[in-house]
């Protein structure tokens, strides 16, 4: 990008932050992230500027992911290292990285680390996220820009199925949330609230498979849209729809019409098969 083109680019970044403040009234609260900003503006690096998500949400967001010992935790653009930091802490993660391309946020995050005793479980990568391998990840953090959230949405649906990806203020276009909530805080004085998204990625199932259900075999034929599916089923020569077809991570749930009844089928994908109580599938094509 020239040099004047990420200049503008980084103002607009501005003016989204400050419509947010301002939609909020939450001027004072954002006046030192301004400043911040202002110096950052010049930086033709930077995708977004420096904002930190307040304590509260923080708290929430990792909450909303249901962090844990098992997982590893990345916030992309990690800002002064907060996010992290608390999935280790707060939440036992395993291991908690942190990317940024600003050196200044790096250093702080360094120090905050440095306080909060969390030793080697956390690190924080000087670099770009757009240049960075990620996919190591089960929980991944993002306090981004739509524009940013979509850039990153190919990569993010190609991660292992029921990796949760926790966004606040912006969301993933035409991705709806698996779950969404209004988040107060009151940051040193100022009252607010930001929107908390999550996002379990899905698995794939677009496609032919081949299923068997008890005595029958069953074509399916599923188009997939993010978590949402649908298609036909042939059974016994008929063709039947699909309805109700989701996905929360690996697990697959649809409804089948048969000799008039609706049954209901749950199991969990598994590269190319699907495993359920009394039934399964294997990829056709
Ligand atoms: C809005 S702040 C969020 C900080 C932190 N995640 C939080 O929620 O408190 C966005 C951060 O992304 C960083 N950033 C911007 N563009 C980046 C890029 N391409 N790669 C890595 N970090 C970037 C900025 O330096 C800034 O610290």
């Amino acid at each position: 990008m020239q040099r004047m083109t990420r200049i503008a680019f980084l103002r607009n970044s501005l003016a989204v932050f400050t419509a947010i403040a301002l939609a909020g009234s939450a001027f004072a609260y954002f006046d030192e992230s301004y400043a911040q900003a202002s110096n950052e503006a010049d930086d033709p690096r930077l995708d977004v500027i420096y904002v930190p998500t307040p304590h509260e949400v923080v708290k929430r967001m990792l909450e909303i992911a249901k962090v844990g010992p098992n997982d590893i935790h990345y916030d992309l653009g990690s800002g002064d290292g907060r996010i992290v930091i608390s999935a280790v802490k707060d939440f036992e993660a395993k291991k908690g990285v942190g990317i940024d391309l600003d050196p200044k946020r790096i250093k702080e995050a360094q120090d905050n680390l440095a306080k909060a005793g969390v030793g080697d479980r956390v690190t924080f990568l000087n670099r770009n996220i757009f240049e960075t391998d990620f996919s190591e990840a089960s929980v991944i953090s993002l306090y981004l820009l739509s524009t940013l959230n979509l850039k990153l949405r190919p990569t993010l649906l190609d991660m292992k199925p029921g990796t949760r990806i926790v966004t606040q203020s912006f969301a993933m276009d035409n991705w709806e949330p698996d779950y969404k909530e209004s988040v107060e805080f009151d940051a040193t004085g100022y009252k607010g609230a930001r929107t908390v998204y999550l996002f379990v990625v899905p698995a794939k199932v677009g496609g032919k498979w081949a299923m068997n259900a008890g005595e029958r075999n069953i074509a399916l034929d599923l188009s997939q849209a993010f978590q949402h599916f649908k298609g036909t089923a042939t059974v016994d020569g008929k063709n039947t729809t699909i309805t109700d077809g989701k996905l929360n991570g690996a697990n697959i749930e649809f409804t089948l019409e048969i000799d008039g009844k609706p049954l209901k089928y749950e199991g969990k994908v598994e590269g190319n098969g699907i495993t359920g109580n009394n039934w399964a599938a294997k990829k056709a094509s």
